[in-house]
């Protein structure tokens, strides 16, 4: 387990706005079509690059208030349909989506409010405020001086203008139908994740405002989240990450998951090509006593890490992509695996009493091994495996797993112990 997915995509989209800011020369991160193509399962073809054009076409001026149903993409990986509201006058915005998960076949709801002075990322119940996230003009990047005109493309049979800005840690495209958006993507060099909508036939302008509820988060957004019921007791948790090199032995702010949890992060990490691009190169497996009254699960990306809550001192826990109801985070996942936040403000000193009344919640009991993913993903052949299990429990995967870390010797199945 480490970081990906929806929480990194949140955090690109916080970014935009300070990026917009300052605009200047930079590497254009240009928009994977195939990819996109995979992600949406829609047909979509570059009809020209813009070169042949006379003249550019007229920019587009997005209506100030909208509503459209969509599709929604982070970081290439569909995160489902739903619908778009977003009102410009009084910068609020919001989008929700549902979708079948589709290596668990549970389903995943999740709304993102986008408010004045306020992020907020909704998912099964669990309100997750995004730091330094607020309402902003997704759409006026387009009628600057340095946004560039792309050619067409057709999308899903629709035939559009791409629009490209490149800022200095950002990239973004806009592909329009006159004044209506089909496409809108961006991307976040800072955080290597792009975010990504397709604006369905539906897409109406709404001249009259909003009933305003459909702005007002759910009442989990203003409550401190809660620790599980139960009685409090300690216990030592397997867990594995998948992590850069050079950072082996630093779990503080990270993610980590149990045997099951970690096999689902991995085969949908790797099947999406993220592995390569986030150089999660070595596997490593702890032993960490913890106190099982468990928090809020955090999403974590980076070392240092930096996670997506509330910041206490609980470890925080889900079900796999927090399909869940309230993510998962007191439920029996042993169906789908459970993923854990270990969280800074929680980390025990050695000798201290690990209790929730000390803020003393984790420590690492012993690192067991760290592999080389490439000798468990290729060598071993866990990827193979997930492709062809595709869903859980896979138990063959499971058992590639298990054995990369029993054993040493690679005809065995075992992976070398590499730190
Ligand atoms: C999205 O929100 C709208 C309006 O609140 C609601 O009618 C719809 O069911 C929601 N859709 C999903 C996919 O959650
Ligand atoms: C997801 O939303 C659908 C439609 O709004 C609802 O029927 C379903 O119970 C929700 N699922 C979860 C896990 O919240
Ligand atoms: C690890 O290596 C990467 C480049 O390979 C570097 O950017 C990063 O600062 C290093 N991190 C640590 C903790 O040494
Ligand atoms: C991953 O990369 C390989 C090789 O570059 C490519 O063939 C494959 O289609 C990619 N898969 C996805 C899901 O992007
Ligand atoms: C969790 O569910 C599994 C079956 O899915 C069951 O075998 C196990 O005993 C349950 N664990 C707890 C702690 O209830
Ligand atoms: C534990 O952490 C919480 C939240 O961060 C804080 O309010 C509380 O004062 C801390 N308690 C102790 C004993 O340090």
């Amino acid at each position: 387990m480490a970081g990906t997915g929806v929480g990194a995509a949140t955090a690109a989209l916080a970014l935009m706005c300070v990026v917009l800011a300052t605009p200047s020369a930079a590497a254009a991160h240009v928009l994977d079509l195939h990819a996109l193509q995979r992600a949406t399962n829609m047909k979509i073809v570059r009809l020209s690059d813009g070169s042949e054009a006379v003249a550019d076409p007229k920019k587009p001026q997005v209506p100030p208030r909208f509503q459209s149903s969509i599709m929604a993409i982070a970081n290439d990986f569909p995160e489902g349909e739903g619908l778009f509201f977003y009102d410009l006058e009084n910068k609020n915005a919001m989008y929700n989506t549902s979708r079948l998960e589709p290596i668990t076949s549970y389903t995943l709801n999740t709304s993102f409010y986008y408010l004045p002075d306020v992020m907020y990322y909704v998912a099964n119940d669990v309100c997750k405020p995004i730091r330094d996230g607020t309402f902003y003009d997704m759409f006026d990047w387009v009628r600057s001086s340095k946004t560039k005109y792309q050619g067409k493309l057709q999308i899903d049979g629709r035939t559009c203008d791409q629009w490209l800005f490149v800022a200095p840690t950002a990239t973004l495209t806009m592909c329009t139908d006159g004044n209506t958006p089909v496409l809108q993507s961006v991307y976040s060099d800072s955080t290597k994740t792009s975010q990504s909508f397709v604006f369905h036939k539906d897409f109406a302008p709404h001249p009259d405002p909003f009933d305003k509820s459909i702005f007002d988060p759910p009442h989990e957004c203003n409550e401190t989240p809660e620790v599980c019921p139960g009685p409090e007791e300690v216990e030592t948790l397997d867990a594995y990450i998948f992590h850069p090199k050079n950072t082996t032995g630093d779990i503080v702010n990270q993610d980590v998951a149990d045997l099951l949890g970690d096999v689902v992060f991995i085969c949908t990490d790797a099947l999406s090509n993220h592995t390569s691009q986030d150089q999660y190169e070595y596997v490593s497996h702890y032993k960490i006593d913890v106190v099982n009254k468990w928090g809020q699960y955090e999403q974590c990306n980076g070392y240092p890490g930096a996670c997506i809550g509330d910041q206490l001192p609980p470890v925080g826990r889900e079900a796999s992509f927090g399909i869940k109801t309230r993510g998962g985070q007191c439920t029996n996942n042993t169906d789908v695996g459970s993923w854990f936040s270990l969280p800074e403000s929680g980390l025990c000193p050695p000798g201290e009493k690990l209790s929730l009344a000390n803020n003393c919640t984790w420590r690492i009991n012993t690192r067991v091994k760290t592999i080389d993913g490439k000798c468990l993903l290729k060598d071993q052949g866990m990827l193979q495996s997930c492709v062809k299990e595709a869903h859980v429990p896979f138990p063959r995967t499971t058992e590639i797993l298990v054995k990369a870390f029993k054993h040493d010797d690679k005809k065995k199945g075992g992976c070398p112990n590499v730190i």
